[in-house]
């Protein structure tokens, strides 16, 4: 399969992949798809390239429909290697054409690809580019499921080409979801949703949100099927599994504080707590009976303990519990450690260390980035006395913490 033929203007021009192909530490048992497609407009438009693997195979299938050196656009939705793989190899053939994508997808791929020679066109969220007898139309979609990517939108056509989004890890070898029983690819469609995007929830309500007036007459993503038959089906499966169904998880906040600051912490990660649907109980450990806190948190799906610094040491009765809750039962359990702090913040990295030796799947930069492919520097959280911008942060990190339960199972 080297194109297919979409309609006037618009080809496939994909790598189907039936390898059992490894993936984020995971194995596609069903293999998967690179869709690239091209559009054979006044000026002719590549979305997406595939994978790295395949470079020289695209090339070879790509210059069967056009020379190149015609193409005049590169729109490129998401930087990871499955989809801006083949870039360079494309690049470096179409001389002439202007790589359109957000403005950190540029730096990203200027560095990555070593393309700082070549001309960017950098969009921002609703912008448009006149591609010759079509309009694309872009939409920022922050964390879809890196901080970079974008989806487009062709304004004739009316085809949405979404990159990860509404994707399937299948090998796709009949291409179209009306040609293929729904049964066969239904459950693959919500698995990949929940493995990739479902950490990304609030991410994936603002994107529902900038589409919902678009006339949708096909969803053409970057794996498995291009989805032409109901695509509203698909775009209502990701709003109800992205719902906020109110949750009946709850999290304990235990701390200690010599003079407030960190309880002000600790009530705005309760905040960001409820905005992710999460409720928990904040308990000052002064005077609260250890033994009866204990209990809360071996109850509870999830652990939040605080601690300003004092001398370079943890405060107050923090520690005692801490060591309490070494011989308890809390694997799977998800924690983190907060603070506030003066100058070094010594208290927070020993409440980290206690709750990894505790066994709690502990949420930090490293957790974030192994689970969700997601940067995160918030937790541990790590707050300079209680200024406002510190505040915020607890808020947010509080919601990043609340997602991970949701998420948790
Ligand atoms: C006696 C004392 C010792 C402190 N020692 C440290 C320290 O070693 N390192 C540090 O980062 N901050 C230190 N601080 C600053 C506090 O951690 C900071 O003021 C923090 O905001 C207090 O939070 P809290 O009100 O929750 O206790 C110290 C503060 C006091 C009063
Ligand atoms: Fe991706
Ligand atoms: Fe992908």
């Amino acid at each position: 399969m080297s194109f297919v033929k979409m309609s006037e203007k618009v080809f496939w021009i994909g790598k189907v992949d039936d390898r059992k192909v490894p993936f984020h530490r995971l194995i596609l048992e069903r293999g998967t798809t690179y869709n690239s497609y091209l559009l054979l407009t006044d000026k002719p438009t590549v979305i997406d390239t595939v994978d790295l693997m395949y470079g020289k195979e695209y090339m070879d299938n790509l210059t069967k429909l056009i020379d190149p050196e015609e193409i005049q656009y590169i729109v490129i939705n998401h930087v990871e290697p499955d989809h801006a793989g083949a870039l360079p190899a494309l690049a470096a053939k179409a001389k002439n054409a202007k790589i359109v994508s957000t403005e950190l997808g540029a730096t990203i791929l200027k560095d990555m690809f070593k393309l700082h020679h070549r001309e960017f066109i950098t969009i921002a969220d609703g912008d448009t580019l006149d591609i010759g007898g079509e309009v694309l139309k872009f939409f920022e979609t922050p964390y879809l499921h890196t901080e970079e990517t974008m989806i487009t939108y062709s304004m004739e056509e009316g085809v949405l080409f979404p990159c990860d989004l509404f994707s399937t890890h299948i090998a796709a070898f009949d291409l179209f979801n009306d040609l293929v029983e729904e049964a066969d690819y239904l459950e693959d469609f919500k698995v990949y949703y929940n493995l990739i995007m479902s950490p990304h929830r609030p991410y994936i309500r603002d994107m529902l949100n900038k589409i919902k007036d678009l006339d949708i007459k096909a969803i053409a993503p970057s794996h498995g099927y291009i989805l032409r038959k109901d695509p509203g089906k698909f775009i209502n499966i990701y709003d109800e599994m992205s719902r906020l169904n109110p949750s009946d998880k709850k999290v304990v906040i235990a701390y200690s504080t010599m003079t407030g600051n960190t309880t002000k912490i600790a009530q705005q990660i309760s905040e960001g707590l409820k905005t992710a649907g999460v409720e928990s109980e904040i308990i000052n450990l002064k005077n609260a009976d250890l033994e009866e806190v204990k209990a809360k948190i071996l109850e509870s799906d999830g652990l939040l303990v605080g601690s300003s610094t004092k001398y370079g040491d943890m405060v107050g009765t923090v520690e005692e519990l801490l060591k309490s809750l070494k011989d308890a039962n809390v694997k799977g359990k998800l924690a983190a450690a907060f603070g506030s702090y003066g100058w070094s913040g010594e208290a927070i990295m020993y409440v980290e260390d206690y709750l990894n030796e505790a066994g709690f799947k502990v949420i930090n930069q490293k957790y974030m980035i192994a689970g969700q492919g997601m940067d995160t520097l918030l937790l541990p959280l790590r707050i300079k006395f209680a200024k406002d911008e510190g505040l915020e942060l607890a808020n947010t990190a509080g919601r990043i913490f609340g997602e991970q339960i949701l998420v948790n199972s």
